[in-house]
């Protein structure tokens, strides 16, 4: 089970005070400090004490077309870090492959899914589980593979099959964050239509460009149809600055305008903690060792909740490291 932890230093330097004014403000409030070695640090319900942060709730679906992406490693760390923020996320995993539900540590073979949901057997609301404190879950499992053919079959409309029963539990969550399969159908649609944005994760490759064009010209169609324009974020996730291969890439991104404007102010770097934490079910969070895959999730984290001190926001913004690709 992961167990996402946030450092004193963290807090400190959010607030830009020191570690001490956060310690003694978690004493006042008589919250709990945990330590790993001499250093304290917070989990969800005491770090919410901490912050006292208010959030703009919204729901966001990560989708491409293309598999391996970091859609799922992204829900999961974004989901990780937003907890020790405070914010009460909730993660809906519609993919089959159940990635994310695994990597949470749940066992869902006996569990409710979406698929079950759509077939009427259960409420949304039933198929809630808790993975931490501060995150739950919609798990998923394998039969969540006919989703897309039962809302065919069905004629269930796009733009309310999965909307109606988010929007349920809507005001309960901070952040509710979709997972999904690496497919363009109508279950993928429906999330999309579910969501107030679309998150596109793209690596160095090529047909991630080819990915974020098929998914941009469906959001087009789904504009048409049902009349409700869905913004698109992009992050370049598995940055390696030293490789000619991302350095194209993010070129590529630049010179297109709409991809220019759609791509989140970071990045994320190559970084092994991805796969090694999910290989411990852990999050990047689960230890307070500072790294740079860390801090990345963290400033698109904040990003994403819209709690981005200003300076911040212009001091890191990252994209004229991008550029330098001529030599
Ligand atoms: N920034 C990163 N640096 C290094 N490894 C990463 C990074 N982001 C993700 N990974 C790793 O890449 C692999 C694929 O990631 P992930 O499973 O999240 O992709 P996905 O888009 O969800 O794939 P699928 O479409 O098949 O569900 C995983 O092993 C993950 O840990
Ligand atoms: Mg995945």
């Amino acid at each position: 089970m992961i167990s996402p932890k946030i450092s004193t230093s963290d807090i400190s330097l959010f607030f830009n005070v020191t570690n001490q004014a956060i310690l003694k403000k978690s004493k006042l409030k008589q919250l709990k400090q945990e330590k790993t070695g001499n250093k304290v640090y917070f989990t969800h319900s005491s770090s919410k004490n901490l912050f006292e942060l208010n959030f703009d709730k919204k729901v966001f679906s990560l989708q491409i077309v293309k598999g391996g992406v970091g859609k799922t490693a992204l829900t999961l760390s974004i989901a990780a870090r937003a907890s020790l923020y405070g914010a009460k996320v909730l993660c809906i995993d519609i993919d089959q492959q159940a990635n994310l539900t695994n990597h949470f540590g749940i066992k869902s073979d006996e569990l409710p899914v979406m698929i079950d949901v759509l077939k009427g057997n259960i409420k949304f609301e039933k198929t809630i589980v808790n993975v931490t404190d501060g995150i739950h879950l919609v798990p998923s499992r394998i039969d969540n593979a006919i989703l897309d053919d039962h809302i065919m079959v069905e004629s269930l409309r796009l733009d309310q099959v999965y909307k109606t029963h988010i929007d349920k539990v809507k005001d309960f969550y901070d952040l509710i964050l979709i997972d999904c399969p690496p497919s363009l159908g109508r279950s993928v649609a429906s999330a999309a239509l579910a969501a107030d944005y679309v998150i596109a994760p793209v690596t160095p490759d090529a047909q991630c460009l080819s990915g974020l064009k098929l998914l941009q010209n469906g959001l087009s169609s789904i504009k048409e149809k049902y009349g409700r324009s869905v913004p698109m974020k992009i992050i370049f996730n598995k940055f390696d600055g030293r490789t000619m291969l991302s350095r194209n890439m993010i070129s590529r991104l630049l010179e297109n305008e709409f991809y220019r404007e759609s791509l989140f102010n970071t990045y994320i770097r190559q970084n092994q903690d991805f796969a090694n934490s999910c290989a411990n079910c852990e999050s990047i969070f689960d230890s307070i060792k500072p790294s740079s895959a860390k801090e990345d999730i963290d400033f698109l984290t904040k990003e994403i909740l819209d709690i981005l001190p200003a300076e911040d926001n212009a001091e890191k913004m990252r994209t004229p490291e991008f550029v330098s690709i001529e030599d």
